[in-house]
């Protein structure tokens, strides 16, 4: 996709943004995620009433307590999850974080330094969809929030299975369906309306990537069909807890 028609389908329709899959969904969603690095925690703090610290704690647990020795975190962006572990989880020593986008690896970096973790978190840019590990090398791999985001879900889903080893457990932290009808009437109004006007006036973004962000969210499966296809991408035990009211979901998968 050449950068103009990029542009359009950034600035007039954040809805085709996210119908799409493969590069061209790719190389939109990463433009917006360079725009809005430098704003990205404060906003995700603002927008989600500071919930998304509770949401990332809840899953760093799960990852802590099967305690891994090998962790890997896909789609790290800013870097919270690895701190989380290694900062708050002292059965984690070392975790490697993966991302595509520069920007958002290089807010990470500058935090990683500044919490002095440098020899407990490594930074790589790369794509989930191609991983460069062997295979059967972790014990736990995460992904928060990143999944919804990719070109190909049921590539990153397999390569996540090929680098895990036997027994080793992937846990996915995802916007999903909130459970019931009056919650679903609030959190449209809210992620719709409200949301993309706070969100692009704090980041002082053009990209629409806040308005955007909704969308992705309904197209993405909702939990027992994203459970579904990890299934189909070979881990066998798949389970997932809501919170918030299925706001956001947790799936747990073991390969
Ligand atoms: C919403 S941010 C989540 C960041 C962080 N995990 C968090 O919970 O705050 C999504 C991240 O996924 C990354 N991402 C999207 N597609 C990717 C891909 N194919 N490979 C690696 N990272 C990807 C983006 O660059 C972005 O940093």
């Amino acid at each position: 996709m050449n950068p103009s028609n990029t542009s359009a389908l950034m600035s007039q329709e954040p809805h085709i943004a996210a119908q799409l899959s493969g590069l061209e969904r790719e190389g939109v969603v990463q433009r917006m995620f360079s725009s809005i690095a430098r704003r990205y925690d404060l906003n995700n703090t603002i927008l989600s009433f500071g919930l998304h610290h509770r949401w990332k704690r809840i899953a760093c647990r799960i990852v802590a307590e099967a305690h891994p020795h090998q962790t890997i975190d896909i789609g790290s962006g800013t870097c919270d999850l690895p701190l989380m572990l290694v900062s708050e989880f002292p059965a984690i020593r070392r975790v490697m974080a993966v991302d595509l986008n520069a920007s958002m690896l290089g807010v990470g970096m500058a935090k990683i330094c500044k919490a002095r973790s440098e020899d407990q978190i490594r930074c790589f840019r790369g794509s989930a969809e191609s991983l460069s590990f062997r295979d059967n090398v972790f014990d736990a791999a995460m992904a928060g929030f990143c999944i919804r985001n990719v070109g190909h879900l049921d590539m990153v889903l397999q390569e996540i299975y090929r680098i895990l080893k036997p027994g080793g457990q992937f846990i996915c932290l995802e916007f999903s369906r909130p459970t019931t009808q009056w919650l679903r009437t609030f959190y449209d109004l809210y992620s719709l309306h409200i949301l993309p006007w706070v969100g692009t006036w704090v980041a002082g973004d053009r990209t629409e990537v806040y308005r955007y962000l909704p969308l992705s969210i309904r197209e993405f499966p909702d939990q027992d069909a994203l459970a579904d296809r990890m299934k189909r991408a070979g881990f066998n035990r798949v389970d997932y807890e809501n919170l918030n009211g299925g706001i956001v979901a947790i799936h747990r998968a073991i390969k």
